[in-house]
């Protein structure tokens, strides 16, 4: 299967030094790149700015900003068979941003933002038979934003990531995560474990769920979308 993943965070240029951005390190998105290169998968992974070796196998694409993410997604997605969005897109950037660093006293103390697109939304009329996974990073009811992301935004698979533990989520090495499916499954909660082995989970589900539907994920081509 030809699967897209995306990684790390976004950069949100004020100025060609200062940035929002959020405290994704890439480490899960990078893991399920590996997971599904060790199983034999093509894999493209489309990378905000990390500090990530490329796992062996894996074609890179690196990103800055939501609006580059979305277009590199944009591209590619029609010649893969699935999307995984790991990414953690900052979801506003600033309204102007200076091609030179501002001075001190040209800045204000309130700053102006817009709305980056999403861009599971965005591409959605390209799904087609194609599998597309989110994740759902959480600090509050994770199951319960999953779902509604889950729907809100016509995915497959939500990862429902509670961010408010120590060992889970952002900058460590290992996770805690809820697959929720579109279907009325009931959750189904992987215990503590590394990201490879989150990674390999999420995987193993991808292709069990190609192996049901072979004539819409291995088949997703520009025509099908
Ligand atoms: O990189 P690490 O340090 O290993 O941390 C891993 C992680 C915590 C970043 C990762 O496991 C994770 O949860 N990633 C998703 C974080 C996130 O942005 O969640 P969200 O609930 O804000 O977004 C929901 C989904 O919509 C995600 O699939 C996201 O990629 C996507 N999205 C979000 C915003 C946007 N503008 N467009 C999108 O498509």
């Amino acid at each position: 299967m030809d699967i897209l993943v995306t990684a790390g965070p976004t950069r949100e240029h004020l100025d060609p030094v200062r940035f929002l951005s959020n405290r994704s390190t890439g480490k899960m998105g990078f893991a399920i790149a590996q997971a599904a290169a060790e199983r034999g998968h093509a894999v493209t992974l489309v990378a905000g700015p990390v500090s990530l070796p490329t796992p062996p196998g894996v074609t890179r694409v690196d990103v800055v900003s939501a609006r580059d993410l979305l277009a590199a997604v944009e591209r590619l997605l029609p010649a893969h068979a699935a999307l995984v969005m790991c990414a953690a897109v900052a979801d506003w950037r600033p309204a102007a941003a200076s091609a030179r660093k501002l001075k001190k006293a040209e800045m204000r103390p309130v700053l102006a933002l817009e709305p980056n697109p999403d861009i599971l939304r965005t591409v959605r009329p390209l799904k087609g038979g194609r599998l597309f996974v989110g994740f759902a990073a959480e600090t509050g009811d994770p199951l319960a934003e999953a779902r509604r992301k889950l729907a809100d935004k016509g995915l497959d698979l939500i990862v429902a990531n509670d961010v408010s533990q120590p060992d889970a989520g952002f900058a460590v090495d290992t996770n805690r995560v809820t697959f929720l499916t579109a279907e009325e499954h009931a959750p189904v909660a992987l215990p503590l474990q590394s990201k490879l082995d989150v990674g390999r989970a999420l995987v193993a589900w991808l292709e069990r769920r190609a192996a049901a539907a072979p004539h819409s994920a291995s088949q997703a081509s520009p025509e099908t979308a």
